[in-house]
């Protein structure tokens, strides 16, 4: 079973230079060191209604650089544009889940989910809809009056995931999403990801290390190699034959997928990835 990459009802032409990365760098400053450049020119950019996913080493810079992509944090040189505008800053246009996950304790499930809504000065009806919604898409309906607390980490992962798509964010950007997960837990929220973004055509930039994971929900993979984090590779994932899979079972089954995961796994060594 698969849908097609970009969603079932993505219109026109997707844009191939939506988010543009530019010969980005950049360095840490240090006390008594010299700075630490974390990202050495690394250029590529991401198609509208596609799921990039940046793959690499652990300390290869991959947070580093979505949260630049985020408007968090600053490059030391080159651009950044989403949609030919330069990213400044944080903005509504780009929604983002964090690597460990986060949820306001005080706020209800559903309070959580809306709160992005509320920034957003969203109406009361379309709001409480909208949360509604995407609670039922990410299965927390019956949760949605419980508090955080209440809850286990698969869950909350749910929460900050439905909090980020409520607000249909031009950019959706994620940070090993699923890296505090159990398997189980794990592969139910890839195939809920790649159900939801397709549907909804959403553009993705995805952060993981996890190689099944960047190749079943990639339609693009960018990898990264370590210190400083430069573009060693861009692969597309051709065993897919250009569509989304939807189950965990279709990736082993592909023809193709083990070869691609071999050199992958090449690369990784490469890296001296071994922590
Ligand atoms: N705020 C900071 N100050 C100084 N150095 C930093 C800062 N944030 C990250 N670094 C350094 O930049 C490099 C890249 O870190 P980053 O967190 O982007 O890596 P990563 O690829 O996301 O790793 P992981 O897979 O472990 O999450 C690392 O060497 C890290 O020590
Ligand atoms: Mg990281």
């Amino acid at each position: 079973m698969s849908v097609a990459a970009g969603g079932a009802d993505a219109g026109a032409a997707p844009r191939a230079d939506f988010l543009k990365i530019e010969h980005i760098c950049k360095d840490y400053q240090r006390r008594g060191a010299p700075p630490l450049r974390a990202i050495e020119d690394v250029s590529f950019e991401v198609t509208e209604r596609e799921i990039c996913v940046l793959l690499g080493p652990s300390g290869c810079g991959k947070s580093t650089l979505l949260r630049m992509v985020a408007g968090l944090d600053q490059p030391s040189s080159g651009q950044l544009l989403l949609a030919d505008e330069p990213i400044r800053g944080p903005g509504r246009d780009r929604g983002m889940v964090f690597q460990s996950y986060t949820s306001f304790p005080w706020l209800t499930v559903r309070q959580n989910v809306e709160f992005g809504l509320r920034v957003n000065g969203e109406s009361l009806a379309i709001k409480e809809g909208t949360a509604d919604y995407f609670l039922d898409r990410v299965k927390l309906t019956a949760f949605a009056d419980a508090y955080p607390e209440q809850l286990s980490g698969g869950m909350r992962q749910r929460v900050a995931l439905a909090r980020a798509l409520a607000t249909y964010p031009r950019l959706l950007l994620m940070d090993e999403p699923f890296g505090a997960l159990d398997a189980e837990t794990r592969w139910q929220m890839q195939e809920l990801l790649l159900e939801v973004v397709s549907k909804e055509a959403m553009t993705v930039l995805l952060v993981t290390h996890d190689i099944d994971e960047a190749l079943f929900l990639g339609d693009r993979i960018v990898f990264l190699s370590r210190h400083p984090g430069r573009v060693k590779e861009i692969l597309k994932p051709e065993f897919k034959q250009g569509q989304r899979l939807t189950t965990k079972e279709a990736l082993y089954d592909s023809p193709g997928f083990h070869e691609v995961s071999k050199h992958v796994i090449h690369l990784m060594r490469e890296e001296g990835a071994s922590h």
